[in-house]
């Protein structure tokens, strides 16, 4: 690639929209040579199609530790782990290990937590009714929900929230320096692989303890990839969900009569969820991969070892698509979005995040109807510096 790549934005203006560069790329230049924070460059996709057939295409790797994979923040950063995680494996290996874990996320077996995630959101509202106000409804609901349901399907002691949710935060923010967050890594990886040896002592009935036993009994068990799947699992499946409960409670208080749509029919739910999704798509900062052959795409050619930023974020709102895509919709019924990517790696927790979001945002509206923002708009904080979007705090009062 030669000199000539922008620089790509990555901090939203607004709240509720991607960065203006990131729609003015998909309308003027949908595969634009952009420079990356770290200085790498490398492709920015913004068409939907585009997205898609990236995503799909086995030519792109997913792998991070390919010199050409377009790191944001550090060109190409030691790798932290000997083995790959889920997230970067390529091919054969990335099917076998996907298959093995997938079933434990069917839509049979997430409709059988459904009863215990209503009662871990009951719980979390009950405290917050007790409670003084004005609540930060990050820490009283966005994030105990999420949290304390994977730490009980993965096997994780909840007790100890406190602990991998500071370190979870460093790994996906901007600012934490690259030894910061390698700090939080080893900590982490520390704390699950006193957990995992445990459960290979004991194997409990968890996520964890019935994946060891399976895989022993397959001859395919190792200690090490098992750690990086509890590792990728705690990270991945609280601090999204986390994200997307505070931004869509904040869009459908500030749009009462979208709200009411729901709160008129409940069925209505999860169609605002999958909308609700699609608006925000908080996989802000893009997916990643990189060529390993030669490949043309819409009069472009990406070269093997050349890096692509999949900015799903405006992929999202690609009117050929999305008619209005810069508005929230609440009936749109948006299925085909790609907030959870596509293709081999499309979001193994998917089925979780759309219940969880559907059982709080029913529960959270219907419990406390006088539900509104303590603060004005322009003094919330918004995560415009993750790898996430989301919302640091949000005070509420009834
Ligand atoms: C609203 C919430 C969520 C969003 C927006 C989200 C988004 C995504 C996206 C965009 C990817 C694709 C990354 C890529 O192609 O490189 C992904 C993958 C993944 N997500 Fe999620 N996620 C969410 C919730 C969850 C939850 C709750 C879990 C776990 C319980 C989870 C676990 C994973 C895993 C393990 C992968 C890697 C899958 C693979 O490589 O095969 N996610 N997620």
């Amino acid at each position: 690639m030669t000199a000539d790549a922008i620089p790509l934005a990555i901090t939203r203006t607004c709240p509720f929209a991607p960065p203006a560069q990131h729609q003015q790329l998909r309308k003027e230049a949908p595969i634009a040579k952009v420079k990356l924070p770290s200085g790498a460059t490398a492709w920015a996709v913004t068409r939907h199609e585009d997205i898609r057939t990236i995503l799909s295409d086995p030519r792109f790797s997913a792998s991070r530790r390919n010199p050409g994979f377009p790191h944001l923040t550090e060109k190409t950063p030691p790798p932290l782990t000997a083995k790959p995680f889920l997230i970067e494996m390529d091919g054969q290996e990335h099917s076998a290990a996907r298959r093995a874990v997938v079933g434990e996320f069917s839509v049979k077996r997430m409709a059988a937590l459904a009863p215990r995630i209503q009662q871990i959101v009951d719980q979390s509202i009950d405290a917050m009714l007790a409670g003084p106000r004005p609540v930060d409804l990050v820490q009283a609901l966005s994030l105990p929900v999420p949290s304390l349901v994977i730490c009980e399907l993965l096997g994780v002691p909840y007790a100890d929230h406190e602990f991998f949710q500071a370190r979870s935060a460093k790994l996906v923010g901007r600012t934490p320096t690259i030894e910061e967050k390698a700090g939080a890594f080893f900590e982490l990886v520390g704390y699950l692989n006193k957990l995992v040896t445990d459960k290979e002592e004991n194997p409990t009935d968890d996520l964890l303890g019935r994946q060891i036993v399976k895989l022993r009994e397959e001859g395919a068990y190792d200690h090490e990839t098992m750690l990086n799947l509890a590792f990728i699992l705690l990270i991945a499946g609280h601090e999204t969900t986390a994200n997307m409960i505070s931004l869509s409670t904040l869009m459908l208080l500030k749009h009462p009569e979208k709200l009411a749509v729901l709160r008129q029919d409940p069925e209505k739910t999860l169609a605002a969820v999958e909308e609700l999704l699609r608006y925000f798509t908080i996989a802000e900062a893009g997916i990643g991969r990189v060529a390993t052959e030669d490949v043309e795409l819409g009069g472009v050619l990406i070269r093997a070892g050349e890096g692509v930023v999949v900015l799903a974020n405006v992929g999202n709102r690609d009117p050929e698509v999305f008619e209005n895509g810069d508005e929230l919709e609440v009936e749109r019924g948006a299925r085909n979005h790609i907030a959870f990517g596509f293709g081999p790696h499309q979001c193994l927790g998917q089925n979780l995040a759309r219940l969880e979001l559907q059982i709080v945002l029913d529960t959270l509206f219907r419990r406390i109807p006088e539900l509104r923002p303590a603060v004005r708009e322009e003094e919330l904080s918004f995560k415009d510096d993750a790898t996430v979007y989301g919302m640091y705090e949000f005070p509420v009062t009834w």
